[in-house]
């Protein structure tokens, strides 16, 4: 077996604490036990294997990323697999521990400065910006830029994998949450799960002021959730896939987030803590009793706080 193998079929746990005041069953698949630390290692490889299949990629040839850190953490471990060298570009206002954990990788790190975010809240501005350095080191190097946003690789992974894992292991659920970055895992994931269970219902997180995919509008680009919720609409984005979208605050997602660790044993990071809030908040007041299944998206590890 090699570190590669380690990609793919994560456990999904039953949050019988979480749950047990509530009129149903939150499910969630635990991704941050990837061996990059998070949901976003199931991108990298099918990045990387798209990329070498259809002639982009050569053996030693550099890969460029924009990446909040998850993506370059996941794109360094694969790349270091095949024998390419990864640059990470990423906005400085990223966990210092995302930054440690790439280097561990053994990635190349470019910071690039903020344009209106700060430490901890990283906007769709700043990422813009980084973006576009990225694009250039990419040219002046030869390199294969690997464009998350834009490559279908993110979203075809989670239509072949995370959906049927899910399916597999859950064929009766009622509900699949999740909060949207590059909207790879929820579009991938949705499409698969609507195609073998048309009763579904997919749910997409927002941060409360920056629900651009329910209210068309940024209110506030700063929260705490991480790798989501960027105050942009991702290219691949598909409004017909989400039935409905949920909001969550800063607030509730810290107490989730310790909740998470304290009550049920799972140290995961903010994304993660923002659906399993979301699926609580769809619970509550219903009368008929649901099965929602919904993504640990990283570990807790990854974060300072
Ligand atoms: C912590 C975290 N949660 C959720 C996501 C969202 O994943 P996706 O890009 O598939 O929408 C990301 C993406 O980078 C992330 O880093």
């Amino acid at each position: 077996m090699s570190t590669l193998n380690l990609i793919h079929n994560t456990p999904l746990i039953f949050l019988d604490k979480i749950s047990a005041t509530l009129p149903g069953k939150i499910y969630a698949k635990a991704e941050y036990l990837q061996p990059g630390g998070s949901v976003k290692d199931r991108a990298a490889y099918q990045i990387i294997l798209d990329a070498y299949e259809n002639g982009s990629l050569k053996k030693g040839q550099t890969v460029v990323e924009m990446t909040s850190g998850n993506m370059g953490a996941g794109l360094a471990l694969v790349c270091r697999q095949f024998g390419n060298p990864f640059v990470a570009v990423m906005p400085q206002g990223n966990s210092p521990e995302r930054r440690r954990i790439l280097n561990a990788f053994g990635a190349e790190i470019v910071l690039t400065q903020q344009v209106d975010g700060s430490p901890g809240m990283v906007t769709g501005a700043d990422i813009a910006h980084a973006v576009d350095i990225a694009k250039d080191i990419a040219h002046n190097r030869n390199a294969y830029y690997a464009d998350q946003f834009n490559n279908t690789s993110c979203i075809k992974v989670h239509f072949d994998h995370t959906g049927p894992e899910i399916f597999r292991e859950l064929p009766n659920a009622d509900v699949f949450i999740a909060s949207v970055g590059s909207g790879g895992t929820f579009i991938g994931t949705s499409k698969y799960l609507k195609s073998v269970n048309q009763g579904i219902n997919c749910i997409a997180v927002e941060p409360e002021n920056a629900a651009i995919l329910k209210t068309g509008k940024v209110d506030n680009p700063k929260h705490i959730i991480q790798g989501t919720g960027y105050g942009l609409i991702p290219p691949h984005w598909e409004q017909t896939l989400a039935d409905d979208f949920i909001t969550v605050s800063d607030e509730e997602v810290r107490d989730m987030k310790m909740r998470l660790s304290s009550d049920q044993g799972l140290y995961v990071g903010y994304s993660a803590a923002a659906n399993v809030i979301a699926a609580q908040k769809y619970l509550q007041d219903r009368e008929k009793v649901l099965n929602i299944v919904t993504i640990l998206c990283d570990s807790g590890y990854k974060y300072s706080d």
